[in-house]
């Protein structure tokens, strides 16, 4: 299934000794009854950052089917291949030689939705056609690819989000015989001649029409075990429009950088690359994984693992009790052996936050979080600007879009990349640079005539078109707090100050706005905007201060110390004006609008200010906000706020990154409880209902698969900086772990502000520096290695 929903088409079928197993698809079930075919059955599931693995045993013969998508984000070229892997491997689980074949096609669901559209197609032999008088009885070093086209393209078309124009490929070497046709036919006459005819269907159509199937199948002979490899994507040469100074241009993938522009050297070089491809992968997933680790044993959750909490946090009713109806009417019952989160009284078998793991929880969470975030984006080759110059346009560096997906089309949306931003910094900061670079270049450049942030770069991927009018979604607050939140963060992770000195006047821009409107914001969408428009939000108005100081920091590192002064002096001071509009006069929470007494909602926007230490928020805030949150919690989790039952996952694990263990655990397990149990069955859906089954919002909107959960590595990102919710250092500085930075092949810095330190690496070197006032000492340095 597209993520959108239609349906694509792949089948996979093992035959062992003559009897058929369908592993993949449903293809066979629309056949008439046949005798030699039988079920196979799925053994296990399982995923981590890279894979997607499914084991099937089909009679004496096991099979792993693993679905590859290599995240390796410090790679920028393997990253911009927009082709993916599935190996399948089988083995003889009775030590006995097997007769085995393998088959496997795709239908055109792929490059076209369910329509007549007419499509091209042609199998090619390295790079060139077959057109069925070939013999593919190839040499192993050969691939051998279905191309598969709209026969009229339609360049930076969508249909159903589906791209209207590119080649669709799914490719494959070594031994096998191919056929195009029609499913019913093709499928039928292979399960009875268990082989493939060699032919191409001349009779070019749409993917609804005699359903074309594009097949390949492969014998092995009389063995204990083999694969075969298989691989597939739609590769486009002009992937972004992008409206430039020089005018309106297509963009190349950054593949062509790295491989050349030929459509045929890339998919045999991606065929080859698979080991080195899987070996990387496997580095990113094995660094995940100890960091992860290093994370929980450096801030330990106090309920780490299986043990049972000394002290229960309650939710005591009116008659003391312990038990009762929480505030929306729901009764609900705590159970005591099995901490926090409430039992719903109706199924007393669920329980509500297991007592499981909480580093395991994290782990499962952002493993399945990676490949979402990646697939949301484009790596382009910049524009060659022939008649302007432009600070953010730099030959030699990518320029990354992002589509929203699924919320709508909208391209590098800010209030979408805002809360992948953990992600960004644990994973590369550089792509935060590539990805803000072309809303630079739009406002620099005279493209957007408004004093605030524009909301995003074009209202449909992937024409980057801007807003030359200025009439993008209005959210003024948001978006220019999120760029100075933003532009700090990248400095703070790389310790690159041109990007702060380039940018400066556009950031003095914002912050005049930000002054202007955030301690009392007006009625205006805040990211959430799907809860409509709300005056004197609480927490767009603390981003806005949280984007005031760290404003006071650009400008510190520019050398403006007066306005830097004067950005932390307003912070402080509208700070301390919203603490008494923000806090409920029960002192026991922040409420969602200052006018809103007894209102709440999940405070994710005060995470910047640990995550970069921006030293406003004082630990009382948070520790209030940290007890505040177990009593409001609902079996899946702690509601966005007081107006809905449903939850946001990404600000849920943003605000578990500003809360002591206690409450951290309640977020993190509820959020894994939920992923385990809820009624939801598309991609990893950001919006859902913390309460009943954890379903879809009634009526609401459909976010699924989108690049927001990389707001999912808040903890990691965290990890990185040395903070945590416990420990503080000095405002404005962070220590970057010096092992970890120097092991990694790129540059680093590590960036030393009003601390003392000592540093080792390879040349020993001792740095010291002042313990107090507003001193930097930033040390840059390259991995020798
Ligand atoms: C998936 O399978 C690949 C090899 O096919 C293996 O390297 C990887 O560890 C597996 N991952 C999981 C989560 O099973
Ligand atoms: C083979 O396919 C190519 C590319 O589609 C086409 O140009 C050529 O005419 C075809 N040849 C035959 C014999 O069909
Ligand atoms: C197929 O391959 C075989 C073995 O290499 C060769 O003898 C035969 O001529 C080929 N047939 C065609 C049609 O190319
Ligand atoms: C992109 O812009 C072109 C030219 O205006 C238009 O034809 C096309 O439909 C647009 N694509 C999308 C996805 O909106
Ligand atoms: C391909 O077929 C040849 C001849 O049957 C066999 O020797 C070889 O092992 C096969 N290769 C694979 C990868 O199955
Ligand atoms: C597609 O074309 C076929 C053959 O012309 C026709 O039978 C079918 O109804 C068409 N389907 C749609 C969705 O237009
Ligand atoms: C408090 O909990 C007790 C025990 O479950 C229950 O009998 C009582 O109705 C609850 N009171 C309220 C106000 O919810
Ligand atoms: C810092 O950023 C600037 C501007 O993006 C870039 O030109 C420069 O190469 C970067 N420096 C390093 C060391 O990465
Ligand atoms: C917003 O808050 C300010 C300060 O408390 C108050 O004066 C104003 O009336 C509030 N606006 C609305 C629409 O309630
Ligand atoms: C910041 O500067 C502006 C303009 O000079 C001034 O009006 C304002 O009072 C200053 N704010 C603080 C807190 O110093
Ligand atoms: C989710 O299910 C897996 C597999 O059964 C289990 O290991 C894990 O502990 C569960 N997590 C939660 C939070 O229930
Ligand atoms: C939900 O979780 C409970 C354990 O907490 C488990 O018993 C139940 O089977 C799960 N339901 C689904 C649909 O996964």
């Amino acid at each position: 299934m597209f993520w959108q929903g239609t349906t694509a088409g792949w089948e996979g079928i093992i035959v062992i000794d003559g009897i058929i197993y369908e592993y993949l698809g449903t293809g066979l079930q629309s056949l008439p009854p046949l005798a030699n075919v039988k079920t196979a059955s799925q053994l296990a599931v399982s995923f981590d950052s890279q894979y997607s693995n499914f084991t099937i045993r089909a009679g004496p013969v096991d099979l792993v089917a693993s679905f590859l998508s290599p995240v390796i984000p410090r790679d920028l070229c393997r990253t911009s291949i927009p082709l993916s892997y599935l190996q399948v491997s089988f083995y003889s689980t009775d030590g006995q030689l097997h007769d085995v074949q393998l088959y496997s096609d795709v239908n055109a669901g792929w490059i076209s939705p369910e329509t007549n559209t007419t499509l091209n197609w042609n199998l090619f032999e390295g790079n060139s056609a077959v057109n069925g008088s070939g013999n593919a009885t190839s040499s192993p070093s050969t691939v051998y690819s279905w191309v598969l086209s709209q026969k009229n393209q339609y360049d930076f078309g969508e249909q159903q989000d589906f791209p209207q124009w590119g080649n669709f490929t799914p490719g494959q070497s070594e031994n096998f015989s191919f056929q195009s046709g029609h499913s019913l036919d093709l499928r039928y006459n292979y399960v009875k001649r268990l082989q493939l005819s060699n032919v191409l269907d001349s009779d070019y159509r749409g993917a609804q029409s005699k359903e074309p199937v594009f097949a390949f199948a492969h014998d092995f002979g009389s063995t204990v075990s083999g694969s075969a490899l298989y691989t597939i994507g739609t590769v486009q040469q002009n992937v972004i429009r992008f409206l430039t100074s020089d005018g309106l241009v297509p963009l190349q993938p950054w593949w062509t950088e790295c491989y050349g522009d030929d459509l045929f050297d890339l998919i045999n070089f991606h065929y080859d690359d698979f080991a080195t491809s899987q070996a990387k992968g496997a580095k990113f997933e094995a660094q995940l994984k100890a960091d992860v680790q290093a994370y929980y044993s450096s801030f330990p959750g106090s309920l780490y693992s299986n043990s049972t909490p000394s002290t229960l946090p309650s939710y005591v009713n009116s008659s003391g009790s312990e038990d009762g109806t929480d505030q929306f009417g729901h009764t609900y019952i705590l159970d005591s052996s099995n901490v926090y989160g409430f039992l719903d009284p109706t199924d007393f078998n669920g329980i509500a936050i297991p007592d499981v793991s909480e580093a395991e929880s994290y782990y499962a969470i952002v493993a399945l979080s990676a490949r979402q975030v990646m697939a949301a984006y484009v790596l382009t080759v910049p524009p060659t600007l022939r008649y302007s110059n432009s600070s953010s346009i730099t030959s030699g560096e990518p320029l990354l879009f992002q589509k929203e997906i699924s919320s709508n089309g909208n391209m590098n949306t800010v209030d979408v990349i805002f809360p992948a931003l953990p992600f960004y910094l644990y994973a590369n900061p550089q792509m935060l640079k590539f990805v803000l670079n072309p809303l630079f270049h739009h406002q620099e450049n005279g493209f957007y005539p408004n004093g605030y942030s524009m909301h995003d770069l074009g209202t449909h991927f992937p024409n980057a078109t801007g807003h030359v009018e200025g009439n993008d979604e209005y959210m003024p607050v948001e978006e220019s707090g999120n760029m100075l939140l933003k532009a700090y963060s990248y400095y703070k992770f790389t310790g690159n100050t041109s990007f702060l000195i380039q940018h400066y006047s556009k950031y003095r821009q914002w912050a005049s706005y930000v002054i202007q409107y955030s301690l009392v914001p007006e009625a205006q969408l805040s990211t959430d905007d799907f809860a409509g428009t709300l005056a004197n939000q609480t927490n767009l108005a603390i981003k806005g201060i949280l984007g005031l100081k760290a404003m006071s920091f650009i400008s510190q590192v520019v050398g403006d110390l007066s306005a830097a002064a004067n950005y932390s002096a307003t912070a402080s001071s509208y700070f301390t004006q919203w603490e008494k509009f923000a806090i409920d006069p029960t002192g026991t929470h922040t409420i969602l609008a200052y006018q809103s007494r007894g209102s709440f909602g999940l405070l994710y926007n005060t995470y910047p200010d640990k995550l970069l230490n921006l030293g406003i928020i004082p630990q009382s805030l948070h520790d209030m906000q940290n007890d505040w949150y177990p009593k409001i919690s609902q079996i899946f989790g702690v509601q966005l706020d007081s107006r809905h039952t449903y939850t946001k996952s990404d600000w849920e694990m943003w605000t578990a990154a500003t809360c002591a263990p206690e409450a951290r655990r309640l977020f993190v397990n509820s959020l894994a409880h939920w992923l385990n149990n809820t009624s939801t069955n598309l991609a990893f859906w950001d919006l859902f209902k913390t309460v009943g089954t954890g379903g879809y919002p009634v009526g609401g909107p459909t976010f699924i698969a989108r690049p927001v959960a990389g707001g999912h590595y808040s903890l990691l990102a965290m990890l990185k900086t040395g903070q945590n919710s416990q420990i503080g250092t000095a405002p404005g500085g962070f220590i970057q772990n010096s092992t970890q930075a120097l092991t990694e092949s790129r540059a680093d810095y590590l960036d030393i502000s009003a601390a003392s330190v000592s540093l080792q690496t390879t040349k020993s070197a001792l740095i010291s520096a002042p313990t107090s006032g507003l001193f930097n000492v930033s040390i840059h340095t390259r991995a020798v290695q």
